[in-house]
């Protein structure tokens, strides 16, 4: 949601800002907005829709200025048109203001400063911010204008806030939504994250909540509202491939992303699998023993797919380890009086790091004293920097906004981390066998994706339904949830998914020949009982469409995945049913990457 970049450098800030801009798309945006400031004037473009569109019109222009911002809105408070694309201007067009967050106190605010004579030009809530720095500096100095604004602001922000009369000068602020900084040669950037900035520098700087970044001329320093004093800055590198955050040869960043599966299994199991001793080694977790130890009760937590990967560890600690595991959805459990306790562990799942309602969830279970682990993939983000130990999941950078690769590496995560829990404990798997899998998992996944023709087969079938159930038992219904929410936000296609034995009650009332049914059936301990379902969805004249590593002839459309053991078969039907959904979307003429009202990352409540 809504994206932001600064320029403050040597450089023309033209062509650095548009392409963060582009760079930025994925986080989802409506509109877009430009200012370039030079010595002698400022350019200010401002779009309502796509980045492409605002480049076209700026391209033949001659705009030469080194500072820069550009925003991607995603629209809260006010409608989609340029008068509430940023940036916002004060009364007398001269202070800007480019805003990611929600001023929730803005009503307030705005009431306040219009019966001070301040005329509003815009409905958003971000235009207040420029408004009560011009009040105060009736009084003050900017930098202190701005701070205390700054106090003044309830709610969420990632700001960057400057001065047409100050061609050198750039201040960014962040409170819960993200921002960072990147340290370029002679050059400093401002990010909603390092995306755009990797084809610049691999140095960041990730803000803290109430973090004020002061440039000036080169040099900056990072004041704290919450210590009301400098910090010091804590440089840290991402290795990130440039190639990463491009498409490459592909169409889609969803299709890149999917064949990228295999790789982002290998790389989160390569630094923590010793297979000569056949041992799951986990550096991050070291000191953390005693305290894993004491542990009677675990807890995953995360939003949409980041959920699925939860349940899919829910289930799989209950099979390896002799404990209570909960799965929770972030927005649930942080207004919840969940009995948290000091010998609860919580675990934080999402590909962003930056869901601000998983924030929240986790926020609140610290209070409680809840010891927790990250699942997290991007390096630096806010969830790093709040759970006590990060596992991180090394997918490498995510851009289309249905997650893929991210999901199948949270999963990897998981399975180590239930078989390095499961050491010297009595559990009636094959934990030698589980981690000599993990070596032809990626294999398999990668056979899987050479037959993608055989999959966009049945896409072409089937993207004449309407509405879908997705059904499988126990981890194949976090295959079902997972394939039912993709073709949901990428094809628009009704979708649900059910556990297969729950069909019969209610479910099975609509099916009837216009209706699909995927079903998710390996040849494992539940196949006979998912088996009955299939046929009574059959007996009803129901399409059924299976997925499964034992042949079946008569039905509407078949997968043969390869075997593997019970608990990886969703590493194998995951990515069938993500290659299905982009098919069947791509089939449609969907917009893929960038599916309608969707953001990648959600960091509005
Ligand atoms: O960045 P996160 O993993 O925390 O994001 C959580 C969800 O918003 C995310 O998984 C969402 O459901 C995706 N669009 C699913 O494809």
């Amino acid at each position: 949601m809504c994206g932001i970049i600064g320029y403050v450098g040597k450089e023309r800030a033209v062509p650095i800002i548009l392409n963060g801009l582009e760079k930025l798309e994925y986080r989802g945006y409506d509109s877009c907005g430009i200012l370039i400031i030079s010595d002698k004037k400022s350019f200010i473009f401002k779009k309502v829709g796509k980045v492409k569109e605002l480049a076209e019109e700026i391209k033949d222009k001659k705009i030469d200025g080194n500072l820069g911002v550009g925003h991607t809105r995603w629209a809260t408070h006010g409608g989609v048109d340029e008068k509430n694309t940023h940036p916002h201007f004060d009364c007398e067009n001269k202070i800007f203001v480019v805003h990611n967050g929600i001023i929730e106190n803005f009503f307030e605010l705005k009431k306040d400063l219009e019966n001070k004579n301040h005329k509003f030009n815009s409905d958003t809530d971000t235009e207040v911010l420029a408004h009560l720095i011009e009040e105060y500096l009736k009084e003050m100095q900017f930098k202190e204008a701005v701070l205390k604004a700054l106090k003044q602001i309830k709610g969420t922000y990632a700001f960057l806030i400057g001065s047409l009369e100050k061609p050198n000068f750039l201040i960014g602020a962040r409170k819960s939504s993200p921002l960072i900084l990147g340290l370029g040669e002679n050059e400093i950037f401002l990010a909603s994250d390092p995306t755009p900035l990797l084809k610049y520098t691999n140095k960041f700087i990730f803000l803290d909540d109430y973090d004020v970044v002061f440039i000036e001329d080169g040099e900056f320093e990072i004041y704290s509202l919450l210590l009301n004093k400098t910090k010091e800055p804590k440089i840290e590198e991402i290795n990130w491939n440039v190639t990463e955050v491009s498409t490459s040869d592909y169409e889609h960043y969803m299709l890149k992303e999917i064949k990228e599966e295999p790789r982002a299994i290998l790389q989160t199991v390569a630094p923590r699998v010793n297979f000569l001793k056949k041992e799951i080694e986990f550096e991050e977790l070291e000191k953390s023993k005693d305290k894993l130890k004491k542990i009677e009760k675990v807890v995953f937590v995360g939003c949409g797919t980041a959920y699925y990967a939860g349940l899919y560890g829910k289930y799989l600690f209950e099979d390896i380890l002799n404990l209570q595991v909960d799965a929770e959805i972030s927005s649930e459990l942080r207004y919840r009086n969940y009995p948290f306790n000091s010998k609860t562990l919580l675990i934080v799942i999402s590909q962003s790091g930056e869901t601000i309602d998983t924030i929240e969830a986790l926020k609140k279970a610290k209070e409680k004293k809840v010891f927790s682990l990250g699942i997290i993939n991007v390096p630096g983000s806010s969830l790093t920097r709040l759970v006590d130990v990060n596992l991180l999941t090394f997918a490498g950078p995510e851009l289309a906004v249905a997650s893929t690769k991210a999901l199948l590496a949270q999963m990897t995560v998981i399975v180590l981390l239930a078989l390095y829990l499961a050491k010297n404990k009595k559990t009636a798997l094959p934990i030698e066998k589980i981690i000599y899998e993990f070596k032809d998992l990626p294999l398999k996944i990668e056979e899987i994706l050479r037959r993608e023709n055989e999959i966009e087969k049945i896409a072409e079938k089937i993207k004449k339904f309407n509405n879908f159930y997705f059904l499988g038992r126990k981890f194949e219904y976090v295959t079902a949830l997972e394939g039912a929410l993709k073709l949901k936000e990428i094809a628009y296609l009704h979708a649900e998914a059910y556990p297969a034995g729950e069909m019969k009650h209610g479910p099975i009332a609509l099916v009837d020949e216009n209706f699909a049914t995927i079903f998710i059936n390996p040849y494992n301990s539940l196949f006979e009982k998912t088996k009955s379902n299939l046929e009574e969805i059959k007996a009803r004249k129901g399409n059924v469409i299976l997925i499964s590593d034992k042949e079946e002839n008569d039905v509407f459309a078949f997968f043969k995945i390869p075997t593997t053991i019970e608990i990886f078969y969703p590493f194998l039907t995951i990515p069938v049913l993500h290659l299905l959904a982009y098919f069947t979307a791509k089939k449609l003429g969907r917009e893929i990457d960038r599916p309608r009202n969707l953001a990648k990352s959600v960091t509005v409540e």
